[in-house]
């Protein structure tokens, strides 16, 4: 089937991306994490579209995007001076901050919390969506829920089709992995969702940051990071690093009944599978997220995708981690 919805970023498929935004359509656009898949926010009938093309749980908020020169004075209470630090030193970005809000955007978006979470994106072809639009833009990320998110225009294609209006197609998004979540209500930042902006990173601008515990108040309310999530659509098994071996075996079984296999490992693994079939993710934990999503989709081709654990060594790599193993159920 010939693709007709994805476009280049251009001062004309700007104009009809505001058009479809102002009329409640869904926009999808890349950003340096993943792509988003764009509403106007301040539009009920657009957020419900969201829900209900991505097949999202209703309690799972969404991310609002604003371009960097938006006041979020707007939509949010901004009353501690560490998010102001923080925002300086590493907006626009792959980080995403939770305020008290001010209900102005549509209260889908938060599904009955009393906070927002907002969104800068630096990457450019996102920068020049939203100051185009001219509108918050609530977006989660541009896949079906539960299936892996897209680094590709074509991903988002494959997953929504003509579900739609209109792809924005920005090339490859060079992070990777989507955005760290950080709750700034409290006295101390307070990292959600792990991502690229670290805890060491923050507490160097702030002096303080915390992880949320798993099962306090804070983590139940990001619901987002409780499903299972970033699947691919293949079989998948998952093996410790010393159970290689046993791995190898359900490759080489694989292959003798006629049907494909794929390794996805670190390199220092993946230098011990001679000829077969790999998916490399390198060795640092930047290198680990910017291929870990692109993998996953690739290895769609294949009839089993075998996955072998990785310690992590860094705090990215941490942050792989969880979606790597969340990929493997
Ligand atoms: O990098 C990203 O953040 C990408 C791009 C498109 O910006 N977006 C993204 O959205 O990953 P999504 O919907 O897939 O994940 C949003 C996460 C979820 O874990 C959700 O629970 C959490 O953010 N979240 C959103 N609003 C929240 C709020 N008010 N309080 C706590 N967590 C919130
Ligand atoms: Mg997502």
């Amino acid at each position: 089937m010939e693709n007709v919805k994805t476009f280049k970023i251009t001062d004309n498929n700007l104009k009809i991306a505001r058009d479809y935004i102002l009329s409640d359509r869904l926009v999808a656009f890349p950003t340096e994490t993943v792509y988003g898949l764009g509403a106007n926010a301040l539009s009920d009938d657009a957020i419900r579209e969201v829900y209900k093309v991505k097949g999202r749980p209703l309690d799972n908020p969404l991310i609002v995007h604003v371009d960097k020169e938006y006041e979020i004075e707007k939509l949010v209470y901004d009353d501690k001076p560490y998010a102001k630090a923080l925002r300086e030193t590493f907006l626009p970005g792959p980080l995403t901050m939770v305020y008290p809000s001010k209900n102005v955007v549509s209260s889908l978006c938060s599904c009955g919390l009393e906070t927002l979470a907002i969104r800068v994106p630096q990457n450019e072809g996102a920068q020049r969506f939203l100051k185009a639009v001219g509108v918050p833009i609530a977006a989660p990320s541009a896949n079906k829920s539960k299936h892996t998110s897209p680094v590709t225009a074509e991903h988002v294609y494959e997953d929504f089709g003509e579900e739609i209006a209109m792809i924005l197609d920005g090339g490859r998004c060079e992070g990777g992995i989507e955005s760290t979540v950080l709750d700034v209500t409290g006295d101390i930042p307070v990292i959600l969702r792990k991502g690229l902006i670290t805890a060491e990173m923050i507490k160097e601008v702030v002096g303080a940051c915390e992880y949320a515990a798993e099962n306090s108040e804070l983590k139940a309310r990001s619901p987002g990071t409780r499903y299972r999530h970033y699947c691919p659509k293949t079989q998948t098994a998952l093996f410790e690093e010393n159970a290689l071996e046993d791995a190898v075996a359900l490759y080489d079984k694989y292959i003798s009944e006629g049907k494909s296999a794929c390794f996805l490992a670190v390199s220092d693994v993946c230098v011990r599978l001679s000829e077969r079939e790999k998916f490399d993710l390198g060795k640092s934990g930047a290198e680990m997220a910017a291929r870990l999503y692109y993998y996953l989709h690739e290895a769609e081709r294949f009839d089993i995708l075998i996955g072998i654990k990785f310690t992590p060594k860094d705090e990215i790599m941490l942050g792989v981690e969880n979606r790597f193993l969340k990929a493997f159920g």
